[in-house]
């Protein structure tokens, strides 16, 4: 069984049999999380950019749990310079882990830190194609990607103002073509703020794509 779980903001740990993946662990001082930080255990972790709400607790996390950051090789060398383990990859590259594979998918947004770029995540996990856009724009290539992997579940921000919005992230939905829709990087703060219940009857009605609302501090089984 593999299980997705929501801390809220874009915050996921994904598990199957004992190994688990975190997506951009931001526990402390994110108003949607109940977890304690200090109680995460993983294998990996991904991290999207740099932006404090996206880099988060990866040092905590990674120099205690000893998990090995897979990032652009900026932050991943920032990672490893703090002591963690870690592997850089970069936009467009294509690695197999034990676990499956990540490719790196371009996103378009700051990276946070000088020289770098945000980016995305296309993982297959144990047989699941997760696509984890991070902090991006709607842009093309995302039929692109929706050409390359066959995603299962894409999990993608609908908050505007720094990310897409409803609207734009339900043309991505479009273009991708995922079997599942998951809506994150809403109602962390009034700035934020979405219903994710207008943007699931729009998918639905326009692209017949399923969307699973995950509430923070819950998690979803994925099949
Ligand atoms: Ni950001
Ligand atoms: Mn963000």
């Amino acid at each position: 069984m593999t299980q997705l779980h929501y801390y809220g903001h874009s915050c996921f740990q994904v598990i199957h049999n004992g190994v688990s993946l975190l997506f951009d662990p931001f526990f402390t001082n994110n108003p949607l999380n109940t977890a304690n930080p200090k109680k995460i255990d993983c294998n990996f972790i991904l991290v999207s950019h740099a932006h404090g709400d996206h880099l988060g607790d990866t040092l905590d996390i990674a120099q205690r749990s000893k998990a090995v950051v897979i990032s652009t090789a900026e932050i991943a060398n920032l990672c490893a310079q703090q002591g963690c383990s870690s592997h850089a990859m970069h936009l467009g590259g294509k690695h197999k882990f034990d676990f499956g594979s990540v490719r790196i998918t371009p996103a378009f947004h700051g990276s946070g830190i000088p020289g770098g770029h945000a980016c995305g995540f296309i993982v297959d996990f144990f047989g699941i194609v997760i696509y984890f856009a991070g902090d991006t724009g709607l842009f093309g290539d995302m039929e692109l990607l929706g050409r390359l992997e066959k995603i299962d579940y894409a999990l993608l921000p609908i908050g505007d103002n720094f990310t897409m919005g409803p609207e734009d992230a339900a043309e991505a939905a479009g273009m991708l073509k995922p079997r599942i829709v998951v809506p994150m990087h809403y109602n962390t703060w009034p700035l934020i703020a979405q219903s994710p219940e207008a943007f699931k009857s729009a998918v639905e009605s326009r692209f017949k794509i399923p969307v699973q609302i995950v509430s923070p501090g819950t998690k979803l089984t994925l099949a």
